[in-house]
């Protein structure tokens, strides 16, 4: 079947976050949600159990193998055909969301104290995690190099280690900046962590969405002994526009880790529900012909918007992401006080201000081009019309 993903049922209206913020002759490009209708066969199987009728209690209690086995036997075996990881079904814990999931994580580790290491510029939900939960945040920042893509500075990371340090949170593919991380890089993050007995949380809830040239790892996938230190999290919530559903998957290998975790989501995080658990079967199982069609359709758009700000956008600048649907613009040349602030006032445009994303966040926006290309052109233009009209005024 062939998805036009040109076509914008019209959103403003509609019960979503993205479309509401902002007034109606603002153009929205901020929260990590795509302006694309999820796959036919999700839709389908949601018209069947709406048409249903009964929206009573799931399956699934605890959200594990035992309740969900064909449910927990679809993610092992889409973890073995992508990236040949061998997990077993009972690692798998179905989770109403990855944010309540690494918050979930950080409270395991709540009684006995201790830092959260991340690295900003970062998604706002794990910079705030570690506060969530009465722990401190470390922060090992991601070095900005000339080109605008972003490192590790290995040094800044060894030394956020500390001996109180009890959980690194990785953010791979990592959003905001778009990095992919290579095997070298998460064979030593995962060698330095466990070297200090600081467990991995790993969210790689972007993990489908990866370029050309790009391959996703999971870093539990490198080795049994990595796995035994570390929980990951998926969802096909970015990858298949269900964010709305709140369903994501915890894969812990480690027998104690995964009990410490049910044990402090106890009474406080309700199961998966059932909408979410009909659209994460019927996404995962019936819906790679959309992916494949979709990152055909995001990379064009990601060209088309990193040469339009090369040759149009005076003093704004971006690496090109090696996944994820976010671009992080660079506008720190363009000499504007609040870029964020700019943009929405001046050519109204929404996108996501830098500062939230922590250390490295000042003077940069992310730009969510996961979006028909007409809206994006649009919003393009009207930047930069903008960025014309002050370069004018001051001259
Ligand atoms: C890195 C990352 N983690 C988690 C989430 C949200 O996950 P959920 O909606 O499952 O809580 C997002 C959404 O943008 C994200 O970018």
């Amino acid at each position: 079947m062939h998805y036009n993903f040109d076509r914008f049922p019209p959103r403003r209206g509609t019960e979503n976050f993205k479309w509401r913020l902002f007034p109606e002759d603002v153009l929205p490009l901020w929260v990590a949600d795509m302006d694309f209708v999820s796959p036919e066969p999700v839709v389908r199987a949601l018209r069947e159990a709406v048409d249903h009728g009964l929206f009573g209690y799931p399956r699934g209690l605890h959200g594990d193998a035992t309740d969900l086995p064909e449910y927990a036997q679809l993610i092992v075996e889409r973890m073995a055909d992508r990236y040949s990881w061998s997990i077993q079904p009972q690692d798998v814990i179905f989770y109403p969301g990855v944010v309540v999931g690494f918050n979930t994580v950080c409270h395991m580790f709540r009684e006995q104290g201790g830092a959260v290491l991340v690295q900003p510029p970062v998604y706002t939900p794990i910079l705030d995690a570690a506060q969530t939960a009465g722990l401190t945040r470390r922060e090992a920042p991601l070095v900005c190099q000339p080109d605008g893509s972003y490192a590790i500075d290995w040094a800044v990371f060894e030394a956020g280690l500390d001996v109180d340090t009890r959980l690194f949170l990785l953010c791979n593919p990592h959003n905001p900046v778009g990095r992919v991380f290579r095997r070298d890089e998460l064979e030593r993050l995962a060698e330095l962590s466990l070297s200090r007995g600081v467990l991995i949380c790993s969210d790689e809830i972007h993990s489908d969405l990866i370029y050309r040239g790009q391959r996703h790892l999971p870093i539990a996938s490198l080795d049994p002994e990595i796995a035994q230190h570390t929980i990951t999290f998926i969802a096909p919530s970015k990858t298949f526009n269900l964010a709305g559903l709140q369903a994501s998957v915890a894969i812990i290998p480690n027998a104690e880790l995964r009990q410490r975790f049910q044990a402090a989501r106890q009474g406080l995080v309700p199961w998966v529900n059932l909408m979410g658990l009909i659209a994460l079967q019927a996404a995962y199982r019936d819906g790679q012909e959309w992916l494949d069609q979709l990152l055909v359709y995001l990379e064009a758009n990601c060209d088309f918007l990193y040469d339009f700000v090369q040759a149009e956008l005076p003093g704004v600048s971006m690496a090109k992401p090696e996944g994820t649907y976010l671009a992080w613009l660079d506008c720190r040349e363009a000499q504007l006080e609040n870029p964020f602030q700019f943009f929405l006032n001046n050519a109204k445009v929404a996108l996501n201000d830098g500062v939230s994303y922590g250390a490295g966040g000042q003077g940069f926006v992310r730009l969510n081009f996961g979006c028909p290309r007409s809206m994006l052109e649009e919003a393009l233009l009207r930047m930069k019309q903008a960025l014309t009209a002050v370069s004018h005024d001051a001259r």
